[in-house]
């Protein structure tokens, strides 16, 4: 573990460096406040066509195989072979846990069952729909923000963001959506747009100590190249693959059964890029994810998947 930590650490400072001297634009790099791009983001999955270019490569399951067929590279359909081709037998295992988590009784003999029924058979496809505007609380919640808040008052049960209950619950209520089709209303003026509009700038925004925005790694040139001993993906359709199995990149501190939420992945690349760290489940972390999601609006949810893993992501040239 702590070889491996050392080893990213150094695939990130190399990275930058390579990264800098590829994307530098002298002077200019200093003068603009946001990377290019954020006029051409549009709220659905086939905006790629206008990023990386590659989504016909990728837009579902058949397009993927046909791809590998035909020879393609991981990066070439921008890692979504992974989350289609290979589904994580451990995955399952934790999503099993969740399950278990979301029929756990309090000291009244009531879980999460009680309203969502059995099975949450009242919850199938719902994660498609979130983050969503939340009435009674007056805010955009994210699913680990909504979890926690039904936890807390409707069960007494102390489960928030970042915990590994609550990231359990959210895999297993993300996975009640399996094959449904993401659709995140974020055209009709109202909350969920200005959300949609705040992720969107914060994803294009420079900031931190290298001055680096989201966009910087995730769009092109730097799009698929290796970066930070990694290859960075387009931002359309990876939300729909979240929250994933994320073994065996940890943050430090983590004891979340290696499940990463799309906050929790947030967060990492704010960690991994100097950039400060929001706190889960905030509005401005919540904006980032309304706009990640809305981004993979049209594109099926494949859930539970994990994150490419060592040898192709780390140890080649894939
Ligand atoms: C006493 C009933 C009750 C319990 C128990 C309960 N919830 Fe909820 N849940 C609600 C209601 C009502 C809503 C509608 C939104 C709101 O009021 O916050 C909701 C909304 C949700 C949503 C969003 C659904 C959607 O359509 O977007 C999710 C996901 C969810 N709950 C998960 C859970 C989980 C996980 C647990 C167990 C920790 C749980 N809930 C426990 C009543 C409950
Ligand atoms: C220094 C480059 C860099 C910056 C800046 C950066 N990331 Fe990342 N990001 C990566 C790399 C490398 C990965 C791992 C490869 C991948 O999955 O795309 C990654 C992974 C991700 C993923 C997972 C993609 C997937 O398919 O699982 C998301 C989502 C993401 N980043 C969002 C963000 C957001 C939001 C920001 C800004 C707060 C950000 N990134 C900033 C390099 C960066």
């Amino acid at each position: 573990m702590k070889h491996w930590r050392k080893l990213l650490g150094m695939g990130l400072g190399l990275g930058l460096f390579a990264g800098m001297a590829a994307l530098g634009t002298g002077a200019g790099a200093q003068t603009h406040d946001y990377w290019p791009g954020r006029e051409a983001a549009r709220p659905h999955v086939s905006g790629d066509e206008g990023l990386t270019n590659t989504y016909r490569f990728w837009k579902d399951e058949d397009a993927v195989r046909r791809a590998k067929a035909a020879g393609m590279q991981s990066r070439d359909v921008n890692f979504k072979d992974f989350r289609w081709l290979e589904k994580s037998f451990d995955a399952l295992l934790l999503v099993d846990k969740g399950k278990e988590v979301f029929h756990q009784k309090n000291a009244r003999g009531e879980s999460c069952a009680s309203c969502h029924g059995t099975d949450g058979a009242k919850l199938v496809g719902t994660y498609a729909q979130l983050p969503k505007y939340n009435e009674r609380l007056k805010r955009v919640v994210v699913g680990p923000t909504q979890i926690a808040t039904c936890a807390q008052e409707r069960l007494g049960q102390n489960w928030p963001e970042n915990t590994k209950n609550n990231s359990l619950l959210d895999l297993y209520v993300a996975w009640l959506s399996d094959g449904k089709t993401v659709a995140i209303d974020v055209t009709s003026a109202g909350p969920m747009r200005d959300a949609y509009e705040k992720g969107r700038d914060l994803f294009f925004k420079r900031t931190g100590h290298f001055h680096f925005a989201c966009a910087s790694c995730h769009t092109p040139p730097t799009t698929q190249l290796f970066l930070r001993g990694q290859r960075p993906s387009g931002y359309y359709g990876d939300a729909a693959h979240y929250p994933l199995y994320h073994f065996p990149f940890r943050l430090p501190g983590d004891d979340l059964d290696d499940i990463f939420t799309m906050q929790h992945q947030i967060k990492s690349c704010q960690t991994l890029s100097r950039m400060r760290q929001g706190r889960e489940g905030s509005p401005s972390m919540t904006a980032i994810e309304v706009f990640l999601k809305a981004s993979a609006n049209g594109y099926k949810m494949s859930i539970p998947t994990q994150q490419y893993n060592m040898d192709t992501n780390y140890l080649s040239n894939r």
